[in-house]
């Protein structure tokens, strides 16, 4: 029998939605900041396949979730591509800024996709242990996501990347280009090893002009997803563009993703007027709430189904789990969608 998530992403309308949550291995957990001390960095972290596994079933132990996302980074293609990248604590990722170098060159891509190879033996690794009805997610960066970080060298006000985006169209557009290739493979590569869906995660779709989401956001990812398909990579795909706002129904009908990821600011009778009909919605309760917990827990998650109601349907959160949520109330809120 198809695994609920799927029937879902096939436009299915469950009883119950399906459950997962963005971030769901994470510092949120005792035994995840446990296994975390045990590697030298994030990213040695990431590539370690026997750690990275045992962050992906830490969750599912716990929690009866419908799906597990691959443990990784979607920094590690800027890491594959020859960058430099490294995770500071309490601050974030740190790259080598793009913007303050004269030319822009990048390592091979197929280099790059092998030296990703832990990845993706991560990857089978989770595929044989994971429960019968528990899907599991592969998962990459958007290219303009992943560029804003390679661009700026790290996160926070994306005014600079959007500046570089003027001043040097050629170059931004050309580091896009290489994102959408090096992209198709990583996700391919995830797929073949067996993840049987794969978010892309545009977490920074907000404050663009029309030109700009054109130009950075549609075009590339349509891009990204027409390269997947020639790469012969048919499961479904779900495409988060964060903080899009009033360009929602624009990306719903241009990115053909058989799920929508909607952002907590979105109110669901929005998201479903713009989406495709029949397309999945995947979201969106305010991760504060797994924080705060209780009585607004239970009616957050209650106005969640119900916004989305009579739609195919993920549950999620409409960003990822804070490291300040506290697992009793994530156990909480389960328990409510699944109908405890
Ligand atoms: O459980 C999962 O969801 C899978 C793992 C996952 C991580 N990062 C692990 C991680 C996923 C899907 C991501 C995606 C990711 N990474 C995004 C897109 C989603 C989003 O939140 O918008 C972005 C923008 C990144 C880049 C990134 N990686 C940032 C900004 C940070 C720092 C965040 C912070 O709060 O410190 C990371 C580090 C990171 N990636 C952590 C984890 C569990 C925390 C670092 C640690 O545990 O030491």
């Amino acid at each position: 029998m198809t695994k609920p998530l799927l029937r879902v992403l096939e436009g299915s309308v469950l009883e119950r939605p399906p459950i997962w949550i963005m971030r769901q291995a994470g510092r949120y957990l005792p035994e995840y900041r446990e296994l975390r001390a045990r590697a030298k960095s994030f990213l040695d972290f990431c590539y370690a396949p026997a750690l990275a596994t045992e962050a992906v079933m830490q969750p599912l132990r716990r929690f009866p979730l419908d799906a597990a996302i691959l443990f990784s980074d979607i920094l590690v293609v800027p890491d594959a591509l020859g960058r430099t990248v490294s995770f500071v604590e309490g601050e974030g990722p740190k790259l080598d800024p793009l913007m303050h170098e004269e030319t822009w060159r990048y390592g091979d891509i197929e280099k790059g996709i092998q030296r990703l190879a832990p990845v993706y033996e991560t990857v089978e690794r989770i595929k044989g242990q994971l429960p019968a009805d528990v899907a599991l997610i592969g998962f990459a960066g958007a290219p303009w996501t992943v560029a804003t970080y390679m661009l700026q060298g790290e996160g926070g006000e994306k005014d600079r990347a959007r500046r570089v985006a003027y001043q040097r169209p050629a170059d931004v557009d050309a580091l896009l280009e290489v994102l959408v290739e090096a992209t198709a493979r990583h996700l391919a590569e995830q797929v073949k090893a067996g993840a049987e869906c794969v978010q892309i995660f545009e977490s920074w779709a907000e404050g663009l002009s029309p030109a700009l989401f054109e130009r950075l956001v549609l075009a590339p990812t349509e891009a990204l997803i027409t390269r997947l398909r020639a790469l012969g990579v048919t499961v479904p795909v779900i495409a988060f563009p964060r903080g899009c706002g009033g360009y929602l129904q624009a990306y719903a009908h241009r990115i053909p993703a058989a799920g929508l990821g909607i952002d907590t600011g979105t109110d669901p009778v929005f998201a479903a007027a713009a989406a495709r009909p029949g397309q999945a919605l995947q979201g969106n309760l305010d991760p504060q709430l797994l924080v705060a917990g209780g009585d607004a827990l239970r009616a957050g998650a209650e106005a969640v189904i119900e916004g989305f109601k009579g739609r195919p349907h993920i549950f999620n959160l409409g960003h990822g789990i804070t490291p300040e949520a506290k697992p009793e109330h994530l156990a909480a809120l389960v328990q409510t969608v699944k109908g405890g």
